[in-house]
């Protein structure tokens, strides 16, 4: 297979000879992009100017991306946007005794997030939410995600070491099943920071699912990798009629059944603590989700979970599988860069394509495969297999 039709798995339309034209003019467009002269040339002609100038822009911003990740990390950590949320706009100097940090460098970090629109400065000079600031307090599964970031870093630090030898990581070791031999062995305190960052992101990825899939039209739920019971506290809420049960390893299952038990959902959704590798999924829904699951485990694995999940169905039930996906367009940078190199410092599984997992899925035995839109496919998209 050339490297043209590999990358994507497809070839263009027209063939052979579309493929060597467009592999020319590829070729082409390179030589002269590399050219120093060339780009000199495209950055003073007002035709080319725009374009050359957004090249420059979208380059600066790779190289200096670790950088403005640290600004916001600093934000976060120094708890900036709740504060102004709070107390509303502060000076500079406020804001330094505040977080116990010499002004002089503070200003550095508001005005760094005020180019980032995380903050922005009235004209009396006191700090304020910007709109990306003010927009991170209504995700507090993203601060936590921002915060949960300085274990990636660290085993982002050398990326031709982690592309060369992979593990140990740091955060296979905060993902305590990814490559467990016995996963269902782990203890409490080994699964329960993982749980917790995944239940307090989970309100959007439910939002969007429920959005997306009428679960009106079924009887009972089964979510498989169900963590603390985030979507099936959300699906509760919408869908009052549903049957709900969930599915998670022994210990993720104890801390869910307590959580279940404090919110008052004890009774409406039943939990079931096991290794879906090993032991059999419990029987009698009619749509079982499974949702972040897939894309943490490597092929031979979803295979086998797959097939699991067609066995616990009865003809006609439906497979939910929601998670972020490469070459998702115009999430590009999410679902091939952002998970990509997440995933493998994680240590097991990857980011698939629709097409990936389609090919998965019709192997499992599954019949029909659709996509249901999402409003935010770079957070999620939805395929729905029936079996
Ligand atoms: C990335 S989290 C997703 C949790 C939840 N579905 C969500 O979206 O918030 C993956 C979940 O799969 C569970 N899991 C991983 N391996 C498992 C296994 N072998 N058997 C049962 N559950 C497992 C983990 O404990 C964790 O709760």
């Amino acid at each position: 297979m050339s490297a043209a039709a590999g990358a994507g798995g497809r070839r263009p339309p027209g063939g052979q000879a579309a493929l060597s034209l467009r592999m020319r003019l590829r070729s082409l467009r390179n030589r002269l992009l590399a050219s120093p002269r060339f780009q000199r040339w495209a950055a003073a002609f007002p035709l080319t100017r725009p374009v050359a100038r957004r090249h420059t822009r979208e380059l600066f911003d790779l190289v200096a991306g670790f950088v403005y990740s640290q600004v916001l990390a600093a934000c976060v950590r120094l708890d900036l946007f709740e504060r102004l949320a709070a107390a509303g706009p502060a000076t500079s100097a406020a804001l330094a005794s505040a977080c116990e940090v010499p002004e002089a460098r503070l200003e550095v970090l508001l005005r760094a997030a005020a180019a980032l629109r995380l903050l922005e400065r009235d004209d009396g000079g006191a700090w304020d939410l910007g709109p990306l600031g003010a927009a991170l307090r209504g995700n507090p599964g993203v601060v936590a995600m921002i915060r949960h970031h300085a274990l990636l870093y660290e085993d982002l630090r050398d990326p031709v070491a982690l592309l060369r030898e992979g593990g140990p990581t740091t955060l296979g070791a905060f993902w305590g099943y990814a490559g467990a031999a016995a996963p269902a062995a782990l203890a409490g305190q080994a699964v329960g920071d993982y749980s917790t960052l995944m239940a307090v992101s989970q309100q959007l990825v439910a939002e969007e699912i429920l959005a997306a899939y009428p679960l009106r039209r079924h009887r009972r739920l089964l979510d498989v990798g169900g963590g603390h019971g985030a979507f099936t506290s959300a699906v509760a809420a919408h869908v009052p009629g549903l049957a709900l049960a969930m599915f998670d390893l022994p210990a993720v299952a104890a801390q869910a059944r307590e959580r279940l038990e404090q919110s008052g959902l004890g009774s409406r959704i039943e939990v079931h603590g096991g290794d879906f590798f090993r032991d059999p999924l419990p029987r009698g829904a009619d749509v079982i989700t499974l949702v972040r699951i897939v894309h943490d485990h490597d092929d031979d694995a979803v295979r086998r979970l797959l097939r699991a999940v067609y066995e616990a169905l009865p003809p006609g039930g439906r497979l939910l599988l929601a998670e972020p996906m490469a070459e998702t367009r115009r999430a590009e940078p999410a679902g091939d860069a952002y998970f990509g190199l997440y995933l493998m410092a994680m240590g097991s599984g990857r980011p698939r394509s629709r097409a990936a997992l389609e090919a998965m899925l019709a192997e499992a035995g599954f019949a029909r495969v659709r996509e249901h839109r999402t409003y935010t496919p770079l957070l999620t998209r939805l395929l729905v297999a029936q079996r």
